[in-house]
């Protein structure tokens, strides 16, 4: 008998959205004749932009053609697609190596593989609340995580604390969940701790498309000495609705040179290019050849009114939630806008109530961390007219229900004054 991988024991039995997903089933199972709305998981709902469409056809009549069939390619991704993300950079006035642009089937999977590269005791932080895969994929291999407190006193953008020390620090921005975005000086902020540190930041982009102020950051490598400490990962998935296509890419500067306990030196970049090679065979032609199309200047101008029509809905949320009188973070910079449960809910209670109330499927925010605990997630990539009907049924709900508390107080007024 095999000895097993036993940190599986430390994780929850389900992943995040595979458990929504199960409570959901579950519900529709019982009640099918309701109409389940669903704006839990990111999930992008508009399709493929013209640009990657046609190109994702163009790549398929190639590979059935004996003249332009292509079989394996490289682990590192094709030429034309590392050049296309280079120049997609530039463009944001950030200079990247073409070496550096690793290209792979998104950046769930980067993000989880990157472990690989490092030992298992180092001090690792990772902000709560954040994107479940960090933690996991930490845990998966044994690894001890310390958290970084991301809560509504620091606006959910946690900042270091110079007097402890860290080997590796996670960073989503904008954040997933809460949608909150670090402006350039707070980067740089964490660029001069990691490098006092000698530390590696893995640097989570996949919603940088959603920034729309010129003046924040939507790489690290817009800081000034990131290159020297930061891993980017990114993602087509928000950015050109590649969530069921699957392309991303993960950007290792040669610059990030530490030295092995043997004294010898190592380079991140040749241990992923290594790591890459022996364990993933490259992306499929067809869909870098979309991703490389995506990258144009007309690509992302299509891809820009994708994100427009999110950028809507995420404004019929947010006004809900005004108009509520509930604190919300997000829907700005990002398609995710997070609030706090009402009612004084914790997140799960919160989650089965909107399900089994109104049939709204949101995210409890206690899946992203111990600081989520008494949030909810909602995204914007739901239709418009499912996330206005959303929306209805979320007002009329929680009006009705203040109207109720309102009534309850009023007769126990009544009550205690007649009594008096
Ligand atoms: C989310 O809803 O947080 C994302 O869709 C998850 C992912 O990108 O894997």
């Amino acid at each position: 008998m095999p000895n097993l991988n036993e940190n599986y024991l430390k994780l929850q039995e389900n992943y995040l959205f595979s458990e929504i997903a199960h409570r959901v089933a579950a519900y529709t199972k019982q009640h099918p004749e309701k109409n389940v709305i669903r704006l839990g998981i990111g999930d992008v709902t508009r399709p493929l932009c013209q640009c990657a469409g046609e190109a994702l056809l163009e790549g398929a009549k190639e590979m059935m053609s004996a003249d332009t069939f292509k079989g394996y390619g490289p682990e590192q991704g094709y030429e034309d697609t590392r050049k296309a993300i280079v120049d997609y950079y530039k463009r944001s006035g950030v200079e990247i190596n073409a070496s550096a642009v690793f290209v792979s089937d998104g950046a769930k999977s980067d993000t989880g593989n990157i472990t690989d590269l490092f030992a298992h005791d180092n001090v690792i932080l990772i902000p709560t609340p954040v994107y479940p895969v960090y933690v996991d994929s930490n845990v998966m291999c044994g690894n001890k995580v310390e958290y970084i407190e991301g809560n509504a006193d620091n606006d959910f953008l946690p900042m270091p604390d110079w007097d402890q020390h860290a080997d590796i620090i996670y960073i989503c921005s904008p954040n997933n969940p809460t949608g909150a975005c670090y402006n350039k000086s707070q980067l740089k902020e964490w660029v001069d701790y990691a490098r006092k540190n000698q530390a590696v930041i893995l640097f989570d982009a996949a919603y940088e498309a959603f920034v729309s102020d010129p003046e924040l950051p939507r790489s690290i490598y817009a800081v000034e000495g990131a290159k020297q400490c930061a891993i980017e990962f990114c993602s087509l998935s928000k950015t050109a609705g590649f969530t069921g296509t699957r392309c991303g890419y993960t950007i290792v500067p040669q610059e990030l040179v530490f030295t092995a306990s043997t004294g010898e030196e190592m380079s991140l970049n040749a241990m992923w290019n290594r790591r890459q090679c022996t364990k993933y065979n490259g992306t499929s032609y067809i869909v870098q050849k979309a991703a490389a199309a995506v990258f144009s200047e007309e690509g992302i101008r299509q891809c820009q009114e994708n994100l427009e029509y999110y950028r809507e809905n995420a404004r019929v949320i947010t006004d809900t939630l005004s108009d509520l009188g509930i604190r919300f973070y997000g829907g700005v910079h990002s398609p995710y806008v997070w609030f706090e449960c009402p009612k004084d809910m914790d997140s799960w209670t919160f989650f089965d109530y909107l399900l089994h109330e109104i049939q709204v499927v949101g995210t409890p925010g206690a899946g992203f961390g111990e600081n989520g605990k008494r949030y909810f997630r909602l995204t914007s990539f739901g239709t418009y007219e499912n996330t206005v009907e959303a929306m209805k049924r979320f007002r009329n709900l929680l009006e009705t229900n203040k109207k109720q508390k309102v009534r309850v107080l009023l007769i126990g007024k009544v009550f205690f004054l007649k009594k008096t």
